[in-house]
């Protein structure tokens, strides 16, 4: 039987209306738009309206998807969202937006691996098209992480911003996706983790406490270490050079993260999609958000191969390489 497998037949994505500057921080704590910037490369951030929700903000980056893919609800038969921010304990934020988008009856479920939340998606949905088992799929990334930030802490409040997007996979007889990798280590859980949950540090005190706690500088330098290896990893498993690569689309937490990694690739600036400045880290949301970007502004063209990666809390790494 010949190989199946998947394509990227659209994307979209969506932000919260409210922008908010470095210098509108600079009022809150003590910090300046020069840290920020020099530090991280952010100069701006979103941040969703009270009551606006991870699965608003999904739903509006997938019907965007789906709009330019031409493709209606009922024909998905597959919708993952990767989450670290869902509406609700349960039901999963995939089966809120398969709902609002009329898509009912087909698999839905939502993966949290941290800021890898989406290419975590994007490869399990990959590996159901692979194997038969679905021709469409929904895949979606999405945060309202600033839900969870302490406001009086310098150290993170400046670092991350809301936002989702999405994209449209279909089955297809030639790539599409070459290569998808994924891991997880556990026990660098502390580094970078909200220690509240359901079983446990759990309180039905109002505003308890559910709050980010990272220490930058170690996730820092096991980021780089590990993005260098994962970018390796990827291109061996698509059995690919450096030199095949059109653009890289990074997760986007801080710039000179994002630097190290196209040195690694040789790859010069003008050929990675950077929207960190605009965006902050937006978590599972900032692979698809910038990919979105890139195709929406003309610059990612079809048939040109993109390396997207990403690293978050867990620690959780993955990566997918692709021909868009
Ligand atoms: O998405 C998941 C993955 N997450 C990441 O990849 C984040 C990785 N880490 C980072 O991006 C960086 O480590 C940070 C941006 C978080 C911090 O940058 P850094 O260059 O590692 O700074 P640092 O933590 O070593 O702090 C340097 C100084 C400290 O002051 P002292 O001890 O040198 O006096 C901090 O207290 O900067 C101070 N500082 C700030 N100053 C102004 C920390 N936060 C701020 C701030 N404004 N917002």
């Amino acid at each position: 039987m010949a190989p199946i497998y998947s394509r990227i037949i659209a994307t979209g994505s969506a932000l919260p209306e409210r922008v908010v500057s470095n210098a509108d921080l600079e009022k809150i704590v003590d910090t300046s738009d020069e840290w920020i910037r020099t530090r991280t490369g952010i100069r701006q951030r979103h941040i969703a309206a009270e009551g606006q929700t991870t699965g608003d903000l999904a739903f509006l980056a997938a019907q965007r998807a789906l709009e330019t893919a031409g493709v209606k609800a009922a024909e998905l038969d597959l919708i993952v969202v990767g989450t670290t921010t869902p509406d609700l304990i349960f039901p999963s934020t995939a089966c809120l937006v398969q709902d609002r988008l009329g898509a009912n009856g087909c698999p839905a479920f939502d993966v949290n691996a941290a800021c890898s939340g989406f290419m975590y998606s994007l490869g399990i949905a990959d590996k159901f098209i692979r194997s038969g088992q679905s021709k469409k799929v929904l895949v979606i990334g999405a945060e309202t992480l600033t839900r969870m930030i302490d406001w009086n802490e310098r150290e993170t409040c400046v670092l991350f911003g809301d936002g989702a997007g999405a994209v449209v996979l279909e089955a297809a007889s030639e790539p599409g996706v070459y290569a998808t990798c994924m891991h997880a280590d556990g026990g660098y859980k502390e580094l970078l983790w909200n220690p509240v949950g359901v079983s446990a540090g759990f309180s039905d005190e109002p505003n308890h406490g559910v709050r980010i706690k990272m220490a930058g500088r170690e996730v820092f330098k096991v980021a780089v270490k590990t993005l260098d290896s994962l970018v390796d990893e990827t291109l061996q498993a698509a059995g690919m050079h450096e030199s095949d690569i059109d653009w890289l689309i990074p997760h986007q937490a801080n710039l000179r993260i994002i630097e190290a990694t196209a040195k690694r690739l040789q790859m010069p600036m003008e050929r990675v999609i950077v929207t960190v400045d605009q965006h902050a880290n937006t978590s599972s949301g900032s692979v698809p958000l910038a990919l979105d970007y890139a195709v929406r502004s003309g610059k990612v063209q079809r048939g040109q191969n993109l390396l997207l990666e990403a690293f978050g809390g867990g620690f959780t790494w993955a990566s997918a390489l692709l021909r868009y």
